[in-house]
């Protein structure tokens, strides 16, 4: 090790050790437009070792040509980065395609083979990461061929061998708890990377330094200063061609058990005492472990459905005329929560969490909203135009960060309006920020895993999902909501019977 290298300082770029990422189900939506671009920016910015291999697995009768040129379509399209020709040519001698199905053990053999071969070819080391992009019913059969040929083992491999795993983990407790078993068992938890691809985004990791790093936050970041927050995952796109998916996972399942989730946690943890994987992981935890379900799930849980409507100029259909979707589908596109977090600090403090498909624009956005000021020396008429003090994260687009607070209209009366004072990344800093997935995977290669949630992480949310999902599925339907407009008259009603209203983002 650099003795003059303080390993804490991550200002300088670090670069994994030599290793082969091997991608399962490489042909599927994900490979192609977040986890190949995601390798060529890295490869672009100089962040992949020298001895790194791209290993796809998928059945396909593919040479590795073929998986070259969709790979390199895919980063073309793809990239954050500019396209170079040079920095593929490197990437692109170092890919391979192996094609198989997964419950064919020769393929599986092929497979360990070929990473001996590569470790004596491109100097890998015996270092591997196993990239999961398959669908959640495959998970048993590989990590059963993962284990059978030893291709799980560190010691066997003389290197590191990790595993990382897709959303959704399970749909409900008792599967993910399988799941997470499963898992556990092939491979060393320090060695799985669960992947919720929030966590990777700059701006949900600028919560922590907004929080941590200033001292103008945290005296009044509990439930003496704050009256409520306000979590909004909204997009416009419908469920494009994921039918199959989307019929049996719905809003809550898909958004609010893991992004929003992990939003909330951060928003609401305490400060780690440090930013290593197992400090921050603990306090995430905490937070999570203490959130309760709502005692009345009829008022404080609502779900929708889109139905047909205008979209920026253009007719959209209703969920259930999608492609693949039943005419009668009750799965919700729409679901909001009001949850309370029991502790000191949040005591009494509701987090509403709203997520849906075909809303009017793609925002994802965690709003503090501060109690009034408790006696306002001025005539009612004064302040008529002062709204709450507003701390707003916008996690995207525009990413950044809004305060908003009163302040006086020039003129001679006093008058009292609402402003607003704005951060924009775009405006404060150069750099553009990585994509979740580049982000994410480069921290799978380096070890780290500080922004990946923990297997006790992800059955805390199902805790907090599973009564829910139950008291849905008793009975009732999902109230529909027009495309294009804000999810259904009943969320509003939940926030209005609160005596407060949703932020118009
Ligand atoms: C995924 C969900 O996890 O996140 C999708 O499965 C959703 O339904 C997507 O569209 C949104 O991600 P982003 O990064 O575009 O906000």
């Amino acid at each position: 090790m650099n003795p003059l290298r303080d390993p804490r300082d991550r200002r300088l770029p670090r670069v994994p050790d030599p290793c082969v990422l091997v991608v399962f189900g490489v042909t599927g939506d994900l490979a192609r437009k977040k986890l190949i671009p995601a390798v060529y920016d890295l490869a672009n910015r100089g962040l992949l070792p020298p001895g790194f291999v791209l290993l796809g697995f998928a059945r396909r009768d593919w040479g590795d040509g073929d998986f070259e040129t969709v790979a390199k379509e895919a980063a073309r399209k793809g990239a954050r980065t500019e396209f170079r020709d040079d920095v593929w040519q490197r990437l692109a001698e170092a890919i391979r395609f192996l094609p198989g199905a997964f419950d064919d053990d020769a393929a599986f053999d092929k497979l360990a083979e070929t990473l001996r071969e590569v470790d004596a070819s491109h100097g890998t080391l015996g270092n591997a990461a196993f990239y999961l992009s398959i669908p959640p019913a495959a998970f048993p059969v590989v990590l059963q061929q993962m284990e059978r040929t030893g291709m799980a083992d560190n010691a066997r491999s003389g290197g590191w061998r990790r595993v990382v795993v897709e959303k959704p983990f399970g749909h409900d407790l008792g599967s993910a708890q399988e799941l997470n078993q499963m898992v556990d068992k092939v491979f060393g938890a320090q060695d799985v990377f669960r992947i919720d691809h929030y966590l990777g985004k700059e701006t949900v990791q600028n919560l922590l330094a907004l929080r941590f790093a200033n001292t103008l936050f945290e005296p009044i970041w509990n439930a003496h200063h704050i009256d409520s927050v306000q979590i909004t995952m909204a997009e416009d796109v419908g469920i494009e061609s994921r039918a199959g998916f989307y019929e049996e996972t719905g809003a809550a399942r898909d958004v609010l058990q893991n992004h929003l989730l992990q939003l909330m946690a951060l928003t609401a943890m305490e400060e780690p005492s440090s930013f290593d994987a197992e400090a921050l992981r603990t306090e995430k935890r905490k937070v999570l472990g203490a959130i309760r379900p709502p005692k009345d799930l009829a008022r404080y849980t609502v779900r929708g459905q889109y139905d047909q409507g205008w979209l920026a100029g253009q007719r959209v259909s209703g969920y259930r005329s999608e492609k693949d979707v039943a005419a009668d589908s009750r799965t919700e596109t729409y679901a909001a929560v009001r949850l309370e977090v029991e502790t000191r600090r949040w005591a009494g403090v509701p987090f509403y969490l709203r997520t849906g498909k075909r809303l009017p624009r793609r925002v994802t956005e965690i709003a503090v909203l501060f109690r009034k000021a408790p006696h306002l020396p001025f005539s009612k008429t004064d302040t008529e135009e002062l709204g709450s003090n507003q701390l707003v994260v916008r996690v995207q687009p525009d990413e950044g960060m809004t305060l908003r607070f009163g302040s006086k209209v020039p003129g001679s009366a006093m008058e009292v309006r609402d402003v607003a004072m704005d951060f924009l990344y775009g405006e404060a800093f150069t750099e553009s920020s990585p994509e979740a997935y580049e982000r994410l995977l480069l921290d799978v290669l380096l070890g780290d895993a500080s922004l990946f949630p923990h297997n006790q992480e992800v059955e805390d949310s199902w805790r907090v999902i599973d009564p829910i999902e139950q008291f849905w599925a008793e009975g009732g339907e999902p109230e529909l909501y027009r495309a294009g407009e804000w999810g259904p008259a009943a969320a509003d009603e939940m926030l209005a019977g609160d005596g407060r209203a949703w932020r118009r983002p």
